[in-house]
């Protein structure tokens, strides 16, 4: 079982996420649960403030460390690892997620306004994850494709055995082209080697669009390869 508690200030964000669909099989059939936890459970003031004006001035506001520490250590255990989600953190990437889809517990905090108090980052955080280089208002989004990424390879949550071996980046190549029925649409045909039943074949010319797509679309990931 891979245990998630997402920390943010919008834990309705994240509702229809949570029960449809994949990560809502995932809950049923015990493999993964997510649970939002809403940050100004926390707070110690009348006003529930989660952000304070930022020492040293300037414009924005910057989120606090001690609702932020004590929500991390209310939900901590030894197993525990903590997961900050920042446009300064490391590049989200398949292998992120291979890494991370696994029983165990973790704590994803979302950050939001300019970023977090300097020693949540120290002193809490084990990672720091970044969807991108774009800056969302509000990391609960990223949050959400952290573990949609993480969950769906977690084994029995998706349907069709082996579906994510076969996927854009599981050998660090894109996927080949796909086509279902009709064998003719406006025109349009479907390469005849695909209903050919020559399954060797089937895999050759699908190894080969799989490169030829890669070279043109995203050559960078080909550069340590040999083919
Ligand atoms: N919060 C705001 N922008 C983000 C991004 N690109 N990745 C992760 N968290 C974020």
């Amino acid at each position: 079982m891979l245990e998630i508690d997402i920390i943010t200030i919008f834990p309705g964000m994240l509702d229809g996420f949570i029960h449809e669909s994949m990560l809502k099989r995932a809950a049923e059939k015990g493999i993964a649960v997510l649970r939002t936890v809403n940050l100004r459970d926390f707070t110690q003031d009348v006003h529930r403030s989660t952000d304070d004006r930022p020492y040293g001035g300037g414009p924005g506001m910057v989120m606090k460390a001690q609702p932020l520490f004590d929500a991390v250590e209310h939900l901590k255990r030894d197993s525990s690892r903590v997961i900050l989600m920042t446009p300064q953190g490391r590049q989200m990437q398949q292998s992120v997620a291979e890494a991370y889809a696994q029983p165990g517990h973790l704590i994803v905090i979302c950050g939001h306004y300019e970023g977090v108090d300097e020693r949540v980052r120290t002193a809490l955080v084990d990672d720091e994850l970044s969807i991108g280089d774009y800056v969302l208002t509000n990391g609960v989004l990223a949050a959400g494709v952290f573990v949609d990424a993480v969950v769906r390879l977690l084994p029995g949550v998706l349907g069709g055995e082996g579906a994510t071996e076969q996927e854009s980046f599981a050998d660090g190549l894109l996927e080949h082209p796909h086509y279902t029925r009709p064998i003719e649409f406006r025109g349009m045909k479907v390469p005849k080697v695909l209903a050919s039943g020559d399954h060797k074949a089937i895999a050759e010319w699908r190894r080969q669009k799989s490169i030829e797509r890669t070279q043109e679309r995203r050559p960078d990931l080909l550069k340590n390869k040999n083919f």
